[in-house]
């Protein structure tokens, strides 16, 4: 059980207050919390039936450079028969039409992780009943950021420290509610919430923690290169795919990520589709990335709070 103090709120969409701010996290107090709504049981949807998922993640899998990721049908109808497995509880589901409605981004993000994690799972995780499991923490990765200010989320400008601390709490935020929700802090979706920022070298957040779980790292990977690829505020456009899968590269050549992973992901970016066992990365660089991007980037002088 990790022990965090939260600088943030953490409140369902019901506005219902679980923790305040200054509150340190203990198996005890996370307990009390998932106890005091024990009685209630939560009716469950297939993720793929709920609102305009299924149809929505077909969308999205016809355009770049997921086209090319999804090309091959047989491999598209694999995909599909493992998301079907994926049954949530109707209050994270709800979850998405917040994120639908206020941030599309984060819809299309929670939805093409889900996707692409249960893809490069199907090559990395030989047990079916593990990648199942893993396909379910696709969607409520980001759930967190539910407890994240939306003018922040969607910033266009350096963040100041205390709105870097407030997105990175959604890391947090997303391992409460998840434990809330599935009444049990073991749930892999809860450990995904919590560490899918971590790095194997240990330069992540929240924790600071070296990444070692497989199953975790192919959620990262994937929260990574889909953040890359699509227009986000704080940058001028997207990484072009090339760049996108350079810059990934690098990070494994700093340890901040394993091998296998991006090679999975490179050889699905192949039309040819190789085995990722047959991949071989170059080197050399040849990408752009995109002209103007403050991510990282800390605005001075706006805010001193000693907490970050
Ligand atoms: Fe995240
Ligand atoms: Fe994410």
């Amino acid at each position: 059980m990790p022990r965090i103090t939260l600088h943030h709120p953490i409140s369902t969409l019901l506005n219902q207050l679980l923790f305040p701010p200054g509150t340190l996290l203990t198996k005890e107090a996370l307990d009390a919390v998932i106890d005091s709504q024990r009685a209630y049981s939560y009716q469950t949807c297939p993720l793929l039936l709920y609102g305009s998922v299924k149809e929505d993640c077909l969308n999205f899998f016809s355009t770049p450079p997921y086209m090319t990721i999804f090309l091959d049908k047989k491999q598209v109808n694999g995909v599909l028969n493992l998301l079907e497995t994926v049954h949530l509880p109707i209050p994270i589901l709800q979850t998405l039409d917040y994120f639908k409605k206020f941030d599309f981004h984060t819809y299309s993000h929670v939805l093409m992780v889900f996707a692409l994690s249960t893809l490069l799972a199907k090559d990395l995780i030989p047990d079916y009943r593990e990648c199942i499991q893993l396909s379910a923490t696709g969607p409520t990765h980001d759930i967190g950021k539910i407890c994240v200010p939306l003018p922040m989320l969607k910033k266009t400008t350096p963040l100041t420290k205390t709105e870097r601390g407030f997105i990175e709490h959604h890391a947090a935020a997303g391992y409460v509610l998840l434990s809330y929700y599935y009444k049990d802090i073991q749930h892999l979706a809860c450990k995904v919430a919590l560490d899918h920022h971590e790095r194997r070298d240990g330069s992540g957040y929240p924790r600071g923690i070296l990444l070692n779980d497989p199953m975790v790292e192919i959620i990262a990977v994937s929260d990574i290169y889909d953040a890359l690829i699509k227009p986000r505020p704080y940058r001028s456009g997207p990484y072009d795919n090339r760049t996108a899968l350079e810059e990934i590269t690098e990070m494994a050549e700093q340890n901040k990520i394993g091998w296998d992973v991006i090679k999975a992901l490179i050889a699905h970016n192949r039309k040819s589709k190789p085995h990722y066992r047959e991949i071989t990365i170059s080197a050399e660089r040849r990408g752009t990335p995109p002209s103007y991007n403050v991510y990282g980037v800390i605005a001075e002088g706006e805010n001193t709070d000693p907490k970050y």
